[in-house]
């Protein structure tokens, strides 16, 4: 046997190539980059292409864009978010709802948010039996709930995702490109088994956005920025 590792592809065509088929099952994935990088598309395009082969079933848990926008974005990139595989393996769960519902009933001051959300991870898992979680994302997640110990509930919330022996993708913004650490919090990236990192440059009058695998544990992959882009036409990223 060479142990080689079950892995979900990134569905970046021509990344997947040079790092050893994609993320390994179980690891933990940042996925970080600025506003409008899309790490929203490419969390979701993971999982709808995964879904499409066949290869599993998962949860996109959303804060950052209600259910029907996200829904729609994806829908105009060309995914056929109707598809009835799409939709039974799937789960689109909106995270603001759940506040609103927990508002409503008062309980917003002393809940345990982040208790909360591991539950109804927990719930989903033991009954529709999903393995890949995309998790956008975690800076929201913290506006939300105006949790005081981010770093103490991060670790709290990685080790459930283990725990319950799910592929974690957790979307993560980065304010400003000067920073050395991936993520908002300063444990994330050390705490994850894996950062691909989304950037966008400027020159004078073009922004090119590019993409690295900056670590992915148990995975021989390439290094350095390359420019990416969404082909329509096969519904999935790709490197130039
Ligand atoms: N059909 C499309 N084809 C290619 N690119 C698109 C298409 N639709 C939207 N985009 C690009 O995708 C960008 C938004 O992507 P996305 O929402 O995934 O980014 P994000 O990093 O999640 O942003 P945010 O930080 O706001 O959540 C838009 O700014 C636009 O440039
Ligand atoms: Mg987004």
């Amino acid at each position: 046997m060479t142990g080689a590792k079950e892995r979900i592809p990134t569905y970046i065509t021509g990344l997947d190539e040079k790092m050893q088929g994609g993320i390994p099952k179980g690891h933990i994935v940042l996925l970080a980059g600025v506003s409008g990088s899309m790490k929203s598309s490419l969390g979701f395009s993971m999982l709808y292409n995964a879904v499409q082969e066949g290869k599993t079933s998962g949860i996109y848990v959303t804060l950052e864009q209600g259910k029907d926008s996200l829904g729609s974005h994806m829908a105009g990139m060309g995914m056929d978010v109707q598809d009835p595989r799409v939709r039974s393996r799937i789960a689109i769960i909106d995270l603001a709802d759940l506040r609103v519902q927990l508002d409503s009933k008062g309980m917003t001051d002393s809940v345990d948010w982040m208790g909360q959300l591991i539950k109804q991870l927990a719930n989903y898992r033991d009954s529709i039996g999903f393995e890949v979680v995309v998790f956008d994302s975690l800076g929201a997640f913290f506006t939300l709930t105006k949790m005081e110990n981010p770093r103490d509930e991060i670790f709290r919330f990685f080790e459930a995702i283990r725990r319950m022996g799910l592929t974690g993708i957790i979307i993560c913004e980065m304010m400003g490109e000067a920073k050395s650490q991936y993520g908002e919090f300063g444990i994330e990236d050390y705490l994850s088994d894996g950062v691909i990192h989304l950037t966008m440059e400027r020159s004078d009058d073009f922004i090119q956005r590019k993409v690295s695998v900056v670590k992915m544990r148990h995975t021989d992959h390439i290094l350095g920025y390359r420019p990416y882009r969404w082909d329509s036409s096969i519904c999935k990223f790709r490197i130039d």
